[in-house]
């Protein structure tokens, strides 16, 4: 495989006789230092640097041409995630998404609390029952985050799609960022930074009680983790700062103070965009949040998303597949 440049990408990785790739480099080891400039140094020359560079017209999302899909699949491959614009049939259920998300491997849907039967959640303003406590299900903005990150390390949400079925009056915009690209800005500053933020117990949400009952147990887990196949980087993130336990020693908290600053306003590498009606983001969950909304009650202008979370990641972006393997 080619980069943008026409470069070879670097051969880092080794496929035994059997077929297991295992003792390769990977530049997610920290004691892999060539492995990881050659991978950092790809990575950034070819990031794409706008939303216009990662944006694709499609014509029906439940049914893509081969163009269109390498099109979405490529910017993926790039920066873990691709816009999509629909310019012909627009997507008239969820049966669409699902479709949609098959085309590139995710089959595996998340159930979480709040999805509805088919596990694909509408995300909108609900003002009655339990969703009203739940920041999502409100107009109020929602901070940096990696979707699941209260989720069991064996249910690890590795993408997602989101599809905007109607927009907000103002407001609602989405920020998002590559989690290779917070990566390589930690691991550059610091490389125990990155240590620190791989230890199984770094991070810790407390139990989920609602009306006194555990619907959730506390979950630890690290914040980067390295599939031990693949050698894909999985990143389980938020910023919240209530119901969540960082791990206490110096060297985790300044970890953590660092990736707060990589992630404040301003940075060149966070995309911003506020998604029309038939847009929408596939990634391999990538860090995003949103900003606050304002609906109108008067014209009907209320935001309304589709939500579906999987445990797989988009097939033909794992680490082993965008590297040139050996025998
Ligand atoms: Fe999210």
């Amino acid at each position: 495989m080619n980069n943008r440049r026409g470069q070879e990408y670097p051969v880092t990785w080794q496929v035994t006789a059997n077929g297991a790739r295992e003792g390769g480099m990977n530049p997610f080891r920290l004691d892999d230092d060539k492995a990881y400039r050659q991978w950092r140094d790809h990575k950034l020359a070819d990031r794409p640097a706008s939303v216009e560079e990662i944006t694709v017209p499609i014509f029906d999302a439940g049914s893509l041409t081969a163009g269109e899909r390498d099109a979405i699949l490529s910017r993926c491959r790039l920066a873990n995630a691709a816009v999509y614009q629909i310019n012909g049939r627009p997507v008239a259920d969820k049966g669409a998404l699902v479709a949609l998300g098959q085309q590139f491997g995710l089959c595996h849907l998340d159930n979480n609390l709040r999805s509805d039967e088919d596990c694909i959640t509408s995300l909108r303003v609900t003002p009655r029952g339990e969703h009203k406590e739940y920041i999502p299900y409100t107009s109020g903005r929602m901070n940096w985050h990696t979707d699941g990150y209260y989720n069991r390390l064996d249910q690890l949400v590795r993408s997602f799609i989101i599809h905007c079925v109607s927009s907000a009056q103002t407001g609602g915009e989405n920020r998002f960022m590559d989690h290779e690209i917070a990566y390589i800005l930690l691991r550059d500053e610091e490389p125990a930074y990155i240590a620190a933020l791989m230890e199984p117990d770094v991070m810790t949400i407390p139990e989920n009680i609602h009306q006194g009952a555990e619907i959730r147990p506390a979950q630890s887990g690290p914040v980067f983790s390295v599939h031990p196949v693949t050698g894909t980087l999985y990143m389980r993130y938020t910023a919240r700062t209530r119901s969540i336990v960082w791990k206490q020693d110096s060297v985790t908290q300044e970890a953590v103070a660092c990736l707060s600053g990589i992630l404040s306003p301003g940075s060149p590498y966070v995309y911003e965009h506020r998604l029309q009606p038939g847009q929408g983001i596939i990634s391999n969950n990538v860090l995003h949040c949103r900003g606050s909304f304002t609906d109108d009650a008067d014209t009907g202008r209320k935001r309304h998303l589709y939500r579906a979370r999987y445990w797989d990641r988009i097939r033909g972006t794992e680490y082993c597949d965008m590297f040139q393997e050996v025998a």
